[in-house]
């Protein structure tokens, strides 16, 4: 299957310009990941400015990766700020032309948006979508390798993970997230500067043995996708005795 990722800089507040410059870049795929926030921006004043920005899981997010995957032919996963009852979630959902296929909301916030979100409650959560099962983090979750690893304990092959990141580590660190678990994962970031905060681009598809398939630059936009077996992520072997989730000692890892 083919999957990607559709890198861009979103403007802060311009839901309707953000989503049409996706739609404009998403080339064909079986799977495009879209940047976490990726219709409202990301660097809030105030959460009177993120509520305003905030939308259902059945909003305008939706209704544009519903017209990409008519497009493309895709399955379409972007980050978007959900509002539901009184609060805001930093949601990505995962939508194929027919609808909404799931939503997950993001577990751990970073810095400011602690302000302005309600920290995620539905867990890493999978599904069967596009020929493969996918699992859906956002951003700063690749910090910490439960997320992943519960994900791929939970039998996903594919990691979506829309984000905005900040800090450098991330594109040198999901090589791994991708090797210790034998999965595939696409990160789609954003570029550009937003409100004094820069963001570092550098969107990747990382595969089960810890290689790069393909990198979009630090600096502009990029929609690029590689052909991938997500059958590849469903061997767990490490060596001819050892085995990834086999191996494991998990009365040893409480604290
Ligand atoms: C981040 O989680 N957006 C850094």
């Amino acid at each position: 299957m083919r999957v990607g990722f559709v890198q861009f800089a979103p403007e802060i507040g311009r839901l309707r310009r953000n989503l049409e410059r996706a739609e404009a870049l998403a080339p064909r795929a079986d799977l495009l990941v879209l940047p976490e926030l990726c219709a409202s921006g990301y660097n809030f004043s105030s959460r009177a400015e993120a509520e305003g920005l905030s939308e259902p899981a059945e909003g305008p997010t939706l209704a544009a990766c519903r017209r990409i995957a008519s497009k493309t032919g895709a399955a379409v996963c972007a980050g978007f700020a959900e509002k539901s009852g009184n609060a805001i979630y930093n949601s990505a959902l995962l939508a194929d032309a027919k609808g909404l296929v799931g939503v997950y909301r993001k577990t751990h916030l970073f810095e400011n948006e602690m302000d302005f979100f309600t920290p995620g409650d539905t867990g890493f959560r999978v599904w069967d979508c596009a020929g493969a099962k996918i699992g859906l983090m956002i951003c700063f979750d690749w910090f910490f390798p439960e997320a992943a690893r519960t994900l791929a304990l939970r039998g996903a092959e594919i990691l979506a993970h829309p984000s905005n990141l900040v800090l450098p580590w991330c594109p040198d660190s999901m090589p791994v997230r991708s090797l210790e678990n034998a999965v595939f994962a696409i990160t789609c970031n954003r570029w550009g500067d937003e409100r004094g905060l820069n963001f570092i681009g550098r969107s990747q598809v990382t595969a089960p043995d810890g290689r790069i398939l393909v990198r979009a630059p630090e600096d502009a936009d990029a929609a690029d996708t590689v052909e991938i077996d997500p059958a590849r992520a469903r061997r767990k072997t490490i060596a001819t005795r050892n085995d990834r989730f086999g191996d494991r000692r998990p009365d040893f890892y409480a604290r």
